[in-house]
């Protein structure tokens, strides 16, 4: 695969060029040596300076700088309008920012166009195809347009590495929306761009039809190929990218390594399933929000596990299963019930479930043994950490 990319004439006629070319900016000291390179003079597959964008009143892209490194798996997240699609469109040379200045592998996506739309394969969020051509003949359609020669191999690799062999001879319009987002997939890929974009490209799309599309991407990002994604399923971000950037509003309001972004969000919490007894005077300021929709308790958000919100499959959450029961629970028990019991706030949530702010696995134990002195009976015990879909609600709630 790596060699058959990397000697894709479109690929090879774009990396021909000399990288930074497109570049008329004088260095500053100790700046990249050009506007689209780092330090080291490599050149970086997407660079985003100041990009802004309104339609009529709407300020979609409100001054947008990124940088996507070779290499990377780049989720861009955001909720429905924050502006993915637009910058993505930007990127692709599709729509023309207001002002500031994108480059794709160096090569400006406004004065030198042509060689900046080659470098890149776009998977976009429409579902775009004519239904009069056969699969095969729709990717000999977007080969010719990239000015692909010899590409019958080619797209029989492609055809393989996305599960749609047996579909070549099938009409377009035969296909189910799964499908057809496969050869959206494919015919981005056809004239070997180095940089792939995939917007929202598991939206609808079964979990089988998924799982082989990332290892068909995976693949690809191994390869060498610089892949950006957006999706909703924030959990295939978190298992998928190395890197991530959150929108909100037409602005980046966070941009990260996906584990330094976990771990600066990181929070870990107890949950608890409890019947009887009350939670010790002690533990109250360790009570974290319940999930979104579990309840009406306001506040700061904590741990989130609520898959779903919004209609959007979310994460289930990483938990440790550490104890049923309340078996391990005496472990930590000191005191005879009533005894460390504080009186009231006993009524526990309809399903019983509490989230308790956990700094220190040490301090479970004396937890425990708190909330049974009251009298409670542990049904259920886990432990949550945070997740992407934790930092993204938190970013989306605050300013
Ligand atoms: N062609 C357009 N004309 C007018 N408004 C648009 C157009 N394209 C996008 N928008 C608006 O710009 C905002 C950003 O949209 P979009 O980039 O599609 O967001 P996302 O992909 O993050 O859901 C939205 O409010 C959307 O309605
Ligand atoms: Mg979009």
């Amino acid at each position: 695969m790596r060699q058959a990319l990397a000697q894709g004439e479109a690929a090879a006629s774009a990396a021909a060029s000399t990288p930074g070319a497109a570049s008329a900016c004088t260095p500053l000291p100790g700046a990249p040596v050009n506007e689209s390179g780092n330090a080291s003079g490599a050149v970086h597959p997407i660079v985003v300076k100041g990009v802004t964008k309104r339609f009529g009143d709407l300020q979609a892209l409100g001054g947008v700088d990124l940088t996507i490194a070779q290499g990377d798996f780049f989720a861009l997240l955001g909720p429905n309008g924050a502006g993915k699609t637009t910058l993505i469109s930007i990127i692709a040379g599709l729509a023309r920012a207001d002002s500031g200045r994108v480059s794709v592998m160096g090569h400006d996506v406004v004065t030198d166009y042509l060689r900046a739309r080659t470098s890149l394969g776009v998977v976009p969020q429409e579902l775009v195809f004519d239904p009069f051509f056969t699969v095969r003949e729709t990717l000999q359609i977007s080969a010719g347009y990239y000015g692909v020669r010899r590409a019958d191999d080619w797209i029989d690799e492609v055809l393989d590495g996305l599960g749609l062999t047996d579909k070549a001879n099938a009409n377009m319009r035969a296909l189910s929306g799964g499908m057809k987002r496969r050869v959206m997939v494919a015919q981005a890929l056809i004239h070997r761009p180095p940089v792939i974009v995939l917007d929202e490209p598991t939206a609808g799309v079964d979990i089988e039809l998924r799982q082989s599309l990332w290892a068909f991407v995976r693949r690809l990002n191994r390869d060498g190929h610089t892949i950006v994604l957006t999706t909703h399923y924030l959990e295939e971000a978190q298992t998928l990218c190395n890197r991530v950037a959150v929108m909100k509003a037409g602005h980046i309001v966070a941009l990260d390594d996906t584990e330094a972004l976990l771990t600066r969000f990181s929070t870990r919490a107890l949950v608890l399933r409890l019947s009887g007894g009350s939670l010790p005077e002690a533990l109250q300021a360790r009570r974290l929000p319940d999930p979104v929709g579990q309840s009406a308790e306001a506040g700061q958000p904590g741990l989130s596990h609520q898959p779903g919100e919004a209609g959007q499959p979310g994460l289930s959450g990483q938990r440790e299963q550490v104890a049923q029961a309340g078996q391990g629970a005496h472990a930590g028990a000191t005191g005879q019930a009533g005894d460390a019991g504080q009186p009231g706030l006993a009524t526990w949530p309809a399903d019983g479930r509490i989230r308790l702010a956990l700094d220190d696995y040490a301090d479970i134990g004396p937890m425990l043994a708190a909330i049974q002195a009251t009298g409670a009976t542990i049904l259920d015990m886990e432990i949550a950490h945070a997740d992407l879909e934790d930092v993204f609600l938190r970013l989306m709630r605050e300013g």
